[in-house]
């Protein structure tokens, strides 16, 4: 296995670049492929740094709805497994634009399995959502087995790639696929050298919060303060992205255990930590950790939201052997010092 390549399609992005760094520190060798929609190939330099490599990260400006471009890939490599990141993510843009989203999550999946199954290639991690959820409004922890389904375009393009992933497992033997359903990755490395570093004003609170602290944006939208929440306002779980990319590594493990049987299996796990914080918490710890006040003002709801969204991610720790080792406060710390020492990013 590690005379082979892990492919990380989305790797110059934010999920995608820490997986990819978490990997390599981990001695698998890694390719990347992105579209750069929303990263930048900076990213690359980051991470040689931080992995204290001597050799460029392979790399490919590919987008994956162009199968040709992964078929010469697929050629030019002999992958182990697949981690596949790559993907649109907002879920207000997802709203305005639904074939945009369907097109490039769904069918750029689709390109990919298939270049993965001509090839052979039938081990994948796949970042899936908790928005898969159906929001369940008593705000109670979130468990694998519990009802599905999403209220908007992007949801139901990770939903779908979910079912895809599962179908294709199902079709034939020899597939070893792990589905990772993300609460809220947030932080940054806490070197300050890597961060995350969307080209768009973010729609998610954390890069927003972190960039209203550095004074990028001028103050904090709190959509909603009716919530059933402590404090009326939105309720969620949070992760590391240092916890979240270790994840990925342990996922992999895994599949190294079962590739071996003959028969495909398919495995879910929700990443998350099982604390959820409110949006005021948020902001007063990301005030906290800058040593700046955070300007803010009070809203109407976000049409989607809900009260609370946290994941219970016992089955995580028992079968992948994953427990999120980082708080709030390493997580707010470690973001502001890569915000401080990177207000404009570094596209
Ligand atoms: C968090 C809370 C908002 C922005 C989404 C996707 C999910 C995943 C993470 C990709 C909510 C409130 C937000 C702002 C605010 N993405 N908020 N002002 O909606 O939980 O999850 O991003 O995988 O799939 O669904 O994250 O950060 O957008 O919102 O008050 O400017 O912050 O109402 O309560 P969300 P978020």
């Amino acid at each position: 296995m590690k005379d082979s390549y892990v492919l990380v399609t989305g790797g110059t992005g934010f999920i995608g670049s820490f997986t990819a760094l978490e990997l390599l520190m981990n001695g698998y060798k890694v390719v990347v492929i992105d579209n750069l929609t929303n990263s930048s190939v900076e990213s690359l330099n980051r991470i040689k740094k931080l992995a204290n490599l001597k050799e460029d990260i392979p790399f490919f400006k590919v987008d994956f709805l162009d199968i040709d471009a992964l078929e010469n890939l697929f050629n030019s490599y002999k992958f182990y497994a697949v981690v596949h990141t790559a993907a649109l993510k907002s879920v207000g843009e997802s709203v305005q634009k639904p074939l945009l989203y369907y097109e490039n999550n769904l069918c750029g999946t689709i390109n990919l399995l298939k270049v993965m199954k001509t090839h052979n290639v039938k081990n994948i991690v796949f970042s899936s959502s908790a928005t898969v959820y159906k929001q369940n409004l008593e705000g109670n922890r979130l468990v694998e087995s519990d009802p599905l389904g999403c209220v908007n375009p992007y949801g139901r393009s990770k939903l779908f790639t979910e079912n895809m992933i599962t179908d294709v497992a199902d079709s034939e033997p020899g597939w070893a696929c792990v589905l990772l359903r993300y609460f809220n990755p947030t932080g940054a490395h806490p070197s300050g050298e890597m961060g995350e570093d969307p080209r768009k004003v973010p729609s998610n609170l954390v890069p927003y919060v972190s960039q209203v602290a550095v004074g990028k944006l001028e103050k904090v939208h709190v959509f909603g303060t009716d919530y059933n929440t402590t404090d009326g306002t939105g309720v969620r779980d949070y992760i590391h992205i240092l916890d979240l990319a270790k994840a990925h590594v342990l996922a992999l493990e895994k599949i190294l255990v079962v590739s071996s049987s003959n028969k495909s299996s398919v495995f879910t796990y929700n990443l998350g930590t099982g604390t959820g914080y409110s949006v005021l918490q948020i902001i007063n710890a990301m005030s906290e950790s800058s040593g700046r006040k955070i300007p803010h003002v009070f809203d109407p709801r976000r049409k989607g939201d809900v009260d609370t969204v946290i994941c219970n991610p016992s089955l995580a720790e028992k079968e992948l052997g994953f427990k999120a080792k980082y708080g709030l406060k390493e997580m707010c710390d470690d973001l502001w010092k890569w915000q401080s020492c990177n207000p404009n990013g570094y596209q």
